[in-house]
């Protein structure tokens, strides 16, 4: 291997994703980058080389099985494999259990821990051999709880973050570290249709990506940020008594976001994807 890190970084063509990937990029790496919004992704592609780094494009949907094993033999056979899978693709929507929708559910799912698994799987084998790597797994800190009007995406990323510890203890001594990363809220897409007022301590795009990245070159086994909002989240909120905390959440379930993106207002009508 080369002295340059080999990285893939999932949903690259927005927040999060395309400022991490351009962050890795000033040190001269070489980053995949995915999504399924081509022109967007080859804007990432295009601050990657400004950066400094060497892009490889995988346009496509980690939700497809064939697509994510393509992807990553495009990556092994370009550079041999990775050193760093950061699995950050992700959408959250609301959804008011009043207007419960299973398949809402099963997308956030075949999304946020699906296609996080999809790309576990596709990389480890590689990394088990050379002996080293980081699988860094972007969860949230909705994960502590189940907050109002945010049943798929609080359960899915619940669901990450213990697949991500799961595996963490299995890959123990094998040289393969794992770093489950809970963001509170950073400026994106996804939290740009949020209700300011819900969204407290939010952070810069950068300040957000540059802690994760901070986090995983330290091997953090759990990186949360800001600490203002994690701190709440684990010691209060997180250990709080049940009763207590379904009144908290009730007093903020009138905290709403705006509309609903296309995909998910299509699901919720038709109730398929
Ligand atoms: N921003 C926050 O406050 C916050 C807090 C906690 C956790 N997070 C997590 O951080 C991650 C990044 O989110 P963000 O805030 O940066 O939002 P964002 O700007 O909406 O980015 C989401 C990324 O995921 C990609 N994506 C969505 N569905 C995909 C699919 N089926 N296949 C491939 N890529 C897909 C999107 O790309 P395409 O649409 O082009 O496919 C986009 O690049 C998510 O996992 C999110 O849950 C964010």
């Amino acid at each position: 291997m080369s002295g340059y890190k080999r990285v893939v970084v999932t949903g690259a063509t927005s927040g999060l994703g395309r400022e991490i990937a351009v962050q890795l990029a000033r040190r001269g790496w070489k980053i995949a980058v995915t999504g399924r919004r081509v022109e967007e992704l080859e804007k990432t592609a295009r601050l990657i080389a400004e950066a400094g780094g060497e892009a490889l494009v995988l346009p496509g949907s980690v939700v497809d099985d064939g697509e994510v094993r393509a992807h990553y033999a495009r990556i092994k056979a370009a550079w041999g494999g990775v050193d760093w899978a950061i699995l950050n693709a992700g959408v959250s929507e609301y959804m008011n259990a009043k207007e419960f929708k299973a398949e809402l559910v099963r997308w956030t799912f075949d999304v946020n821990v699906l296609g996080a698994c999809r790309w576990i799987e596709a990389v480890l084998p590689g990394m088990l051999e050379q002996g080293s790597g980081v699988v860094a797994g972007i969860s949230s800190l909705a994960a502590f709880r189940g907050l109002p009007s945010s049943g798929p995406y609080s359960a899915s990323k619940a669901a990450l973050s213990a697949l991500l510890e799961s595996t963490r203890v299995d890959l123990r001594g094998t040289g393969v570290d794992v770093v489950t990363v809970c963001p509170g809220f950073v400026k994106s897409e996804m939290t740009r249709r949020n209700d300011p007022r819900s969204m407290p301590f939010l952070m810069e795009t950068p300040a957000g990506a540059a802690a994760v990245v901070a986090g995983i070159e330290a091997r953090r086994r759990v990186v949360h940020f800001p600490w203002q909002l994690s701190y709440a989240m684990k010691y209060a909120v997180g250990s709080m008594p049940d009763f207590a905390y379904d009144w908290l959440a009730q007093k903020l379930s009138y905290l709403r976001r705006k509309e609903p993106s296309a995909e998910a207002a299509r699901i919720m009508r038709v109730g398929g994807a």
